[in-house]
């Protein structure tokens, strides 16, 4: 085999580290144990195009159709579309859809890039919501019902509100009461459930235990109009495929599917529509038995990490989805990073770190055992930590979540900013000399994608030193060139 490209080179290198990261299958032997040998084997034959009996996604009346129409019955909604070009494709369509050119969207100001792409695409005017905030975790929680409230009172003309739910922590908002909210206001609900396309299954097939009554509830089960699942993220289907769900009749179903065709690739993969129908027979024939697994597995972990006060993972919030695993490395002494490469050390990868907190994303794909190494290497980053670095325990976490008064913010958003139209007209500069400026290309770090400035908002003081931070931490920042310059407005 020829191993000179290194794309190539570099993912026959990986030998099998343990996976908490995306995608959620977590690699081939998840297939194999489920009998998909043939489809892995002969992958590359499976690599075909519309030829007669394979159906087109843009006009399904065959073979996709059925997979869309079962898929429509799992998540109980009335239509679903696969989507091809991730969840960002189905955002982007969504919105697009939704909100007519020149109008105004509700939108949650941590949502991802593409959302804000699809701004800029429709010539929409945001009008943002802000999340709560979760202390002392310093990260963003859900959008309340008072923050989408707030908003509809100051643009009852907008056409439509969007929020991630769950958001990459695993932060829910309270779907039910923000819908209906949302529809007696007469406006479309889109969900970026990008990171939650498992939790109509964790409703459906619940463990022993009772419930608590803090669960999160899907987007669809909530009445949700557009739902957008990263199958991909979480559950069985590869990176890139996703699925989009619409319930209901307030959207217009023909604007949808043309806005469909538009965004997406017209040669859409064949293998990862296969690998979309693996997921949907794998939850129609194995979900109980996958889904329960997957809980017992997390309720075993947490059970197990609660003992050590060092390790504080995140649990017990309203809304919370306990398949992100968020350990605050802070009574460890540690940042987010660092435990991050204390992990890497042990062959065990996490999703993202922020600050001190460090998230594991679980996916359907995690084997018992995983969870047990990572509890065992992290009990011996706990033996290996000088006494003297340990931090002080954080006691009594569900009380320590706290609304965050309107001015105070995510830390990846530092303050609200003051929109501008986005230039149309750029000029690069230098990172330093930008304070002050109206940014031009988003900057965004990466993960989450969530921008930290977008287009038109000013550039601070504080977004220079917070993107030094996260570049010194090893993050990505998208939006800055290697030369350390960013775009900005002509007149600046
Ligand atoms: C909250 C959120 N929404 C949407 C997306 C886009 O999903 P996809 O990668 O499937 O396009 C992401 C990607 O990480 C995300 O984190």
């Amino acid at each position: 085999m020829e191993t000179g490209s290194s794309i190539l080179h570099f993912l026959m290198e990986q030998s099998g580290h343990v996976s908490f990261h995306m995608p959620g299958h977590k690699g081939a032997d998840f297939y194999r144990r489920y009998g998909y040998d043939a489809f892995l084997d002969r992958m590359a034959d499976c690599d075909l195009t519309e030829i007669p009996g394979a159906d087109n996604l843009f006009q399904a009346e065959g073979i996709i159709r059925t997979v869309q129409e079962r898929y429509a019955a799992l998540y109980q909604v009335d239509r679903s579309y696969l989507l091809v070009n991730g969840s960002s494709g189905g955002i982007l369509a969504s919105i697009l859809t939704a909100v007519p050119a020149g109008e105004r969207l509700i939108i949650a100001r941590n949502s991802h890039k593409s959302a804000f792409n699809a701004l800029r695409l429709g010539r929409i005017n945001p009008v943002y919501a802000y999340p709560d905030r979760i202390e002392p975790y310093g990260i963003a929680g859900g959008i309340s019902l008072g923050e989408i409230e707030r908003c509809l009172a100051e643009a009852p003309d907008a056409a439509a509100v969007f929020l991630p739910s769950p958001n990459y922590y695993g932060m829910c908002s309270d779907l039910p009461a923000i819908a209906d909210r949302v529809h007696a206001a007469g406006k479309i609900l889109i969900v970026d459930q990008a990171h939650g396309a498992h939790l109509k299954f964790f409703e459906k097939y619940r463990s022993n235990r009772p419930p608590t009554g803090l669960e999160p509830v899907s987007a669809e089960t909530a009445g949700a109009d557009l739902i957008v699942n990263s199958i991909h993220k979480t559950m069985a289907s590869f990176t890139q495929s996703a699925l989009l769900n619409l319930r209901g009749n307030r959207v217009n179903q023909a604007l949808l599917e043309d806005r469909l065709q538009m965004i997406q690739t017209t040669s859409p993969s064949y293998l990862l529509m296969a690998s979309l129908d693996i997921n949907l027979e794998l939850i129609e024939t194995h979900g109980a038995e996958l889904i329960t697994q997957w809980q017992e597995q997390l309720e075993h972990f947490y059970q197990e990490a609660l003992r050590f006060p060092e390790l504080d993972p995140l649990t017990g919030l309203p809304g919370f989805d306990h398949s992100k695993i968020n350990i605050n490395a802070a009574a460890l002494g540690m940042t987010g990073a660092e435990l991050e490469s204390a992990l890497i050390s042990k062959n065990i990868y996490a999703e993202l770190f922020s600050g001190h907190i460090l998230m594991l994303m679980t996916g359907i794909g995690n084997q018992a055992s995983d969870y047990d190494q990572l509890l065992e290497a992290l009990k011996e980053i706990i033996r290996e930590r000088p006494q003297a670095q340990l931090g002080s325990p954080v006691n009594g976490l569900a009380e320590k979540v706290k609304q965050s008064k309107p001015q105070i913010l995510p830390p990846d958003i530092n303050e609200r900013k003051i929109l501008q139209p986005p230039p149309e007209r750029l000029r690069k500069i230098p990172l330093l000399e930008s304070a002050g400026k109206t940014c031009g290309i988003a900057i965004i770090p990466y993960p989450p994608g969530i921008p930290l400035v977008c287009p038109g908002e000013i550039i601070s003081e504080d977004d220079i030193t917070e993107v030094i931070a996260i570049r010194r931490a090893g993050r990505k920042v998208l939006g800055i060139s290697r030369c350390d310059k960013v775009s900005v407005g002509p007149k600046d």
